[in-house]
């Protein structure tokens, strides 16, 4: 552990949906590890509160209230990081917000569109967005974080995704 302490130092790491829960403890984790650390999430107390204690615990962060399902937002907020920062090495495609629900006659189609806006647009956003410039710099890794199974009963689709996805660029 000690070894990996300054393995990232002076990255420059987005996570999003790192306002609590597997965000949060991925963000502080990279900050532990000497990235420079952009909190993104919509909920700007729980926001500022990890940014705060990344600070409080030495590291560097810097929190952005967006929206990933909005592609303008995470477009402005990704050149306002390169702008200030002069890169972007990591992006952790964390957000989301599906709910276990036991049958798909329990999600009604408002929840199913806000499911998609987040949980799959809102990785080609941050994606697309942040590969303009990993993709200039030749380097930079993107990681997905997803359900490792999602269930539909009733002879619907299954659509198994990887649990953990990491796509390298070189
Ligand atoms: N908790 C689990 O058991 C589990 C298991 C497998 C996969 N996952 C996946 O891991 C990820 C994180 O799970 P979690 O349990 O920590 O979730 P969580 O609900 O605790 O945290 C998700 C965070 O994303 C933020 N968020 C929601 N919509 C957003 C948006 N449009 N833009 C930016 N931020 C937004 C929320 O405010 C929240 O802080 C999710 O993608 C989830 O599907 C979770």
């Amino acid at each position: 552990m000690e070894y990996y302490k300054s393995s990232l130092k002076g990255k420059i790491a987005i996570v999003t949906g790192a306002g609590r829960g597997m965000g949060e403890a991925i963000a502080k984790k990279l900050s532990i590890f000497g990235a420079i650390v952009i909190v993104n999430d919509l909920d700007e107390s729980m926001m500022n509160k990890v940014v705060k204690e990344i600070k409080i615990s030495n590291g560097d962060a810097l929190g952005y209230r967006t929206d990933v399902g909005d592609y303008l937002q995470v477009e402005r907020m990704v050149d306002e990081v390169v702008s200030k920062y002069g890169s972007i090495d990591i992006l952790v495609n964390n957000a989301g917000i599906l709910r276990r629900r036991e049958s798909i006659e329990e999600i009604d189609d408002k929840e199913w569109d806000l499911v998609m806006k987040i949980n799959v647009k809102g990785v080609f956003n941050c994606s697309k967005v942040v590969l303009k410039y990993m993709k200039k710099k030749k380097s930079g890794k993107i990681v997905n974080v997803s359900l490792r199974l999602v269930e539909v009963q009733a002879n619907l689709v299954a659509l198994i995704i990887p649990h953990l996805k990491r796509q390298y660029l070189d």
